[in-house]
């Protein structure tokens, strides 16, 4: 017989006890930052009909679909929540109260190439904001990711977030460059995305590659790729066409970045531009400041998605917040915190004479809401204590012949030794 491959599949992660108290402390960050903030939970089924992610823009994300035919339907794992959002926001599109304010925390799936923090699973924390077009929007999202990395104690100068707005490259790119194939748009962002990735060269040669979907000029590719070295506001309203109400959302949004206290840890740079063709308006992508990893966390307005997939246009804007970047981050940072197993106590009854009185007693510490563990076996005295301590119990309560005739247990704190007695619960017959 073949040998089976016990081994998770490759990128993807076995959660034991030690790792899922880590999870769990880093979903509660999530989510008690989220309700802080004033948003709802929702989630959505891990398996979706696969053309909900298949758009024609040549992401990478279409080609890393786990995806499959099953009973001649065509699913896919999701890779991403907001496509599963869309559906389920133009689901109830007529009866919201807008704008909502939803957040979840999907599992999802890509088969890519593995790099540190890069998975072919991960669980993205997703907050949007459905039905509100001012950049108001963009700055409580900003706000929300930093107040999630300051409670899990990143310092404000660990991670930077970079800021554009692809509607003002849009506006530049259509006056200079683009004024005969606008369509051309959605892949260029695709392709400059890749930038540090693949580097200047290869981007120049992709958007200037005639059996391409871009075709530029190759002057203009260069130019193109000059302009996505623009690295602050004021050298962006240069190059920007007069009145240019992109510039002034992203003028806005820094001005309210100071409300919230945070503008001294977002940049604007013009290379970010996100490697998703849906996004219309501002992105965001945060960084560690070393410099070390793919980004954290990463989002923008993508006003026109509910459109693409047939619903009556929505502004919307979100982003998603991986664990496992997050992870490195906090691991290289000393700032994963040691959780040790919650356990209260340990009940041990000597033998079958002592069970029936061990289990109520047991029960009524699980009534006060203690976590109590029952040794089920027959082990030694000596064995059980060794077993409570190691298990990390407060105390263990003994229930032998004598402490039966007594109607006690005796109670040992494994931390100081202190020893006492306890009266068992009342018998019910
Ligand atoms: P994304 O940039 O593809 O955006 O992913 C968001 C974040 O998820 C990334 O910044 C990264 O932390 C994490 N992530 C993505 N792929 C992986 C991976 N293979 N391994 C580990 N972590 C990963 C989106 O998915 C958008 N749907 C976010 C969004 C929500 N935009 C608007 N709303």
């Amino acid at each position: 017989m073949a040998k089976i491959n016990t081994q998770p599949p490759r990128g993807t992660r076995d959660f034991f006890p030690e790792d899922l108290r880590l999870r769990a402390w880093l979903f509660d960050i999530w989510r008690e930052v989220a309700q802080r903030f004033g948003f709802e939970e929702v989630d959505a089924p891990i398996v979706e009909h696969a053309e909900l992610y298949m758009r024609k823009a040549g992401e990478e994300i279409v080609n890393q679909l786990y995806h499959f035919e099953l009973h001649d339907r065509h699913l896919a794992l999701r890779s991403e929540f907001t496509p599963s959002l869309a559906r389920m926001v133009m689901a109830r599109q007529g009866a919201l109260r807008w704008p909502i304010r939803w957040f979840s925390i999907p599992q999802c799936w890509r088969y890519e190439r593995m790099t540190r923090g890069r998975r072919r699973e991960h669980y993205q924390w997703n907050m949007d904001v459905w039905g509100e077009p001012g950049v108001a929007a963009e700055a409580e999202l900003i706000a929300a990711a930093f107040a999630a990395m300051d409670a899990m104690g990143l310092a404000a100068g660990d991670v930077r977030m970079r800021v554009n707005s692809r509607a003002l490259l849009e506006e530049t790119l259509r006056e200079r460059f683009l004024g005969d194939h606008p369509e051309a748009f959605e892949p260029l962002c695709v392709v400059i995305d890749k930038l540090d990735k693949i580097g200047a060269d290869a981007v120049v040669d992709q958007l200037a590659d005639p059996a391409g979907a871009i075709r530029l000029a190759k002057p203009d590719a260069l130019d193109v790729v000059a302009l996505l070295g623009v690295g602050s506001i004021e050298e962006a309203r240069k190059s920007a066409p007069s009145g240019s109400s992109a510039l002034a959302d992203l003028e806005r949004l820094f001005t309210l970045l100071e409300g919230y206290d945070v503008a001294d840890r977002v940049v604007f740079d013009a290379s970010v531009v996100r490697g998703l063709a849906y996004y219309t308006g501002i992105v965001f992508e945060a960084f560690d400041t070393g410099g070390k990893l793919r980004a954290v966390c990463g989002g923008g307005r993508y006003d026109r998605l509910l459109e693409s997939l047939g619903g009556k246009p929505v502004p919307a804007v979100g982003f998603g917040f991986g664990d496992a970047v997050v992870g490195e981050l906090l691991g290289e940072k000393a700032l994963l915190p040691e959780l040790p197993r919650k356990l209260d106590a340990v009940v041990f009854p000597f033998g079958d004479t002592e069970r029936a009185e061990a289990q109520a007693l047991a029960s009524n510490l699980r009534l006060q809401g203690k976590a109590v563990e029952l040794v089920l076996g027959h082990v030694k005295p000596k064995r059980a204590l060794a077993d409570a301590d190691r298990a990390g119990a407060q105390r263990i309560y003994l229930i032998g012949p004598d402490e039966l005739s007594r109607g006690v247990a005796r109670v040992r704190e494994l931390r100081s030794g202190e020893e006492r007695d306890e009266p068992l619960p009342a018998r019910k017959d």
